[in-house]
């Protein structure tokens, strides 16, 4: 079987074009996102689609020819901005807005809606070219911040489309992401994907609270019912193309530059960093750290140097300019105090570097000092362990970074603490050999089973079966020819059962938890099925039965109240299931009231045989962690009991054992020899109606969740259009 080609969508392409008189070349582009996904690139069926790093309007149309041509034989295909674009969209909203806020400096992001406009404007026209070389079967990835609005934007026009959305930078807590005045749309254009990807598990949750908290969808693990599509939110925490790393001291070029810098440098012990100028890195923490260690431990002076490397970045924007000057200023200080004639304590490089004298770097560092104060991964981290072949070089990193979930035998440091880096660069210069292959080795083995193909890999994989399992909900879907045959059944048959759940199924799920009563046109509906004697209609719901019999007071259905507790074949004629007790809520009530009084929002419902605990007022994330709580409290508790426990939507409830709407359901099913039986719902509890239904049932989930039903339908409103359409033909 052919392979889905994948059309990767980022805002810079792997390489970065510049124009020097009339001839164009090109350089690779720094940055983790670039360097990761390359090699990916370049070993399968791809295409990249983004911005070449010129300004249309500067270059003259013989230029951008030329540029489409080239690109073309890497497989790239570019999007051309002009400079006002670049300065409102690349400049302004992406780096002063979102990059800012995401990376929880909040201080710096600026909120102004030229910048919005301009996003979504360009992002249209990445939506316009993708939509221009997509083929109907291609796997379109959108990478970052940049492009957020992307896969909603594709989706509208497409909704077949496989889109996957991957956030290499930090996805922030909620509450900073609630500052952001877009922070609906942002939301809404991210959830357009039918995978979303996140470097850690802190960036996942944090996605989920706000996705939760400002849009009020849930998720189950990972899984969300967004707009009656499902879609993923899940890890995937990006690897490096490892091989590349540690086969790259057979590199002469590498060799040579190691030896260079050897001479350079003699037996003085090197500590590396290597950034891009960017004030989430902790440049200037991580300087007076180190001036901090050279001020505290004197014996090391004219022995130890930083190698600093900081690549240029963002250079129009206002903080890495002044960023720039501070980082200047703070090493000329320090080298200005403490250097002597034959030794400054800091080597600093403003520029980017050739891959080979990066991996000479890292090979002859003794320490990488990488302490950013945020940061999505930090492939740099991860880059250097899989280059130590010879296994020595102690790696100190920051907690802040996301490649700290997968790098603990490193020193973990804290950016902001200088006594515990300086502690930590004199623990790192101690650290015995055998101590620095051991920590490595353990590093280097997950990074080499992880490496940056199977990070994609994995993805991809994830991709698909999200489109599979949407596949197996759309297969269920209740379709016009499964109507028709429905019907065709419904007109032959001579007794008709009907089990229907009620909140959701005949209201509105909007409705639910709140005391409404069905409306005239509900009970109309019902009124015209009942009319055909051949109908036996029954309300099965989790609702008291006095509300249910006042409700139905004047109607001849059957009822099922308190989720199959009770049961009315008649008018005001109830009985329970089976012989029920109640002297076991003596015992439970106290621990409910505990988290009734733990728990603002939260409320009792006292059943006559359950007691249920209420949580749909709540914070949603607490009521979700105090719900969890108490469960398992419950479970301890009510082990002899003969109970059960529910966790529903919102609520949990304690029941006696085996009271369930599927006993109701078997009660009324062996009333009589039905030969249609059709049974709708949309709740957890109508499961145990499905599964006891016999196999030429008809069984419908009301919502796109996963059931155990033979179909689904999308909304209440489908199922009363479903209810008129059998009984008018
Ligand atoms: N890098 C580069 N040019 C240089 C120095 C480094 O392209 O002169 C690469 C480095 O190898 C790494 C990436 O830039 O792959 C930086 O990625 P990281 O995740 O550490 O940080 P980001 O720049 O994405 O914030
Ligand atoms: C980070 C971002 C990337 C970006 C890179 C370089 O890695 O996640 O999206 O490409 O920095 O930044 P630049 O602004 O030069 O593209």
């Amino acid at each position: 079987m052919k392979m889905a080609r994948i059309l990767i969508v980022s805002n810079r392409l792997p390489v970065t074009a510049s124009k020097n008189k009339d001839k164009i070349s090109f350089l690779p582009s720094a940055g983790g996102l670039a360097t990761g996904m390359s090699s990916f690139h370049q070993d399968y069926d791809c295409q990249w689609i983004g911005w070449p790093g010129l300004v249309k309007d500067k270059i003259g149309e013989k230029s951008i020819q030329e540029i489409i041509t080239k690109l073309e034989k890497l497989n790239n295909y570019p999007v051309f901005l002009s400079q006002s674009q670049i300065q409102a969209y690349y400049n302004g909203f992406c780096n002063k807005t979102i990059w800012p806020l995401f990376h929880s400096f909040t201080q710096y992001a600026v909120y102004q809606n030229s910048l919005w406009e301009e996003y979504n404007r360009v992002n249209k026209i990445f939506c316009q070219t993708i939509l221009n070389t997509a083929r109907p079967d291609d796997i379109i990835w959108v990478h970052d911040y940049q492009l957020m609005l992307l896969p909603k934007m594709l989706r509208q026009k497409r909704p077949d489309l496989t889109i996957g959305f991957f956030l290499h930078i930090p996805f922030p807590p909620q509450e900073i992401y609630r500052l952001l005045p877009w922070r609906d749309e942002i939301l809404e254009g991210i959830l357009g994907a039918d995978l979303i990807g996140f470097h850690t598990y802190d960036y996942v949750r944090n996605f989920l609270d706000s996705v939760l908290r400002l849009f009020g969808y849930e998720s189950s693990m990972g899984y969300i019912n967004y707009q009656n599509r499902i879609l993923k939110v899940d890890t995937f925490p990006m690897g490096i193309d490892y091989e590349r790393f540690s086969s790259s001291i057979l590199n002469p070029d590498t060799k040579k530059e190691i030896e260079k810098i050897r001479d350079q440098i003699g037996e003085k012990k090197i500590i590396l960093s290597i950034d891009r100028m960017d004030y989430t890195k902790g440049i200037i923490k991580r300087l007076e750290a180190f001036e901090f260690f050279l001020q505290k431990n004197p014996e090391y002076l004219e022995k130890v140097i930083l190698i600093m490397v900081v690549v240029p970045s963002r250079i129009r924007v206002k903080q890495y300019q002044q960023l720039k000057q501070q980082v200047d200023e703070l090493v000329g200080e320090i080298n200005g105090k403490y250097a002597t004639i034959g030794w400054s304590p800091i080597r600093y490089l403003f520029q980017s570097i050739p891959f080979y004298e990066l991996t000479a770097l890292y090979y002859v560092a003794d320490i990488a000092l990488l302490t950013p104060l945020k940061d999505g991964m930090n492939l740099v981290a991860k880059e250097f362990i899989a280059t130590k072949n010879n296994n020595k070089g102690v790696l100190i990193l920051s907690e802040m970074a996301g490649a700290a979930n997968e790098l603990g035998e490193a020193l973990i440091v804290n950016p902001n603490n200088r006594e515990q880096i300086s502690w930590s660069i004199k623990y790192a210069l101690n650290m015995s050999d055998k101590i620095q292959k051991k920590r490595n080795q353990i590093m280097q083995k997950r990074l080499k089973n992880y490496h940056v193909k199977k990070w994609a890999d994995d993805f991809k994989e994830s991709l698909l079966q999200v489109k599979s399992r949407q596949a197996e909900f759309s297969a269920k879907d209740l379709s016009p020819k499964k109507r028709l045959e429905m019907i065709e059944d419904y007109q032959k048959s001579k007794n008709r059962l009907f089990l229907l759940d009620y909140d959701g199924t005949l209201i509105s799920n909007t409705y639910k938890f709140k005391k409404i009563k069905p409306s005239k046109k509900i009970l109309n509906l019902i009124q015209q099925l009942i009319q055909d004697k051949k109908n036996q209609v029954v309300i099965v719901s989790g609702r008291e039965k006095d509300t249910l019999e006042k409700w139905f007071a004047d109607i001849n259905i059957g009822l099922v109240a308190g989720h199959g507790t009770w049961l009315r074949e008649r008018i005001g004629q109830w009985k329970t299931v089976k012989p029920l007790s109640n002297k076991w809520k003596t015992q439970i009530k106290p621990l409910l009231e505990l988290y009734v009084n733990r728990t603002p929002g939260s409320f009792i419902q006292e059943k006559e045989y359950s007691l249920a605990w209420h949580y749909i007022k709540t914070d949603p994330s607490f009521g979700q962690m105090r719900a969890l709580e108490l469960k398992s409290s419950l479970l301890f508790l009510t082990s002899n009991l003969n109970l059960e426990i529910l966790h529903g939507e919102k609520v949990i409830e304690i029941k006696p054992m085996g009271i369930s709407k599927g006993l109701s359901a078997d009660y009324w099913i062996s009333q009589k020899d039905w030969d249609f039986i059709l049974a709708i719902g949309d709740d957890w509890s109508d499961e145990d109606t499905f599964q006891n239904l016999p196999d030429s049932a008809y069984s419908i989930k009301v919502g796109t969740r996963s059931s155990l039903s033979k179909y689904n339908i999308k909304s209440s409103i489908e199922v009363k259009t479903l209810l008129k359409e059998l009984i008018s033909k």
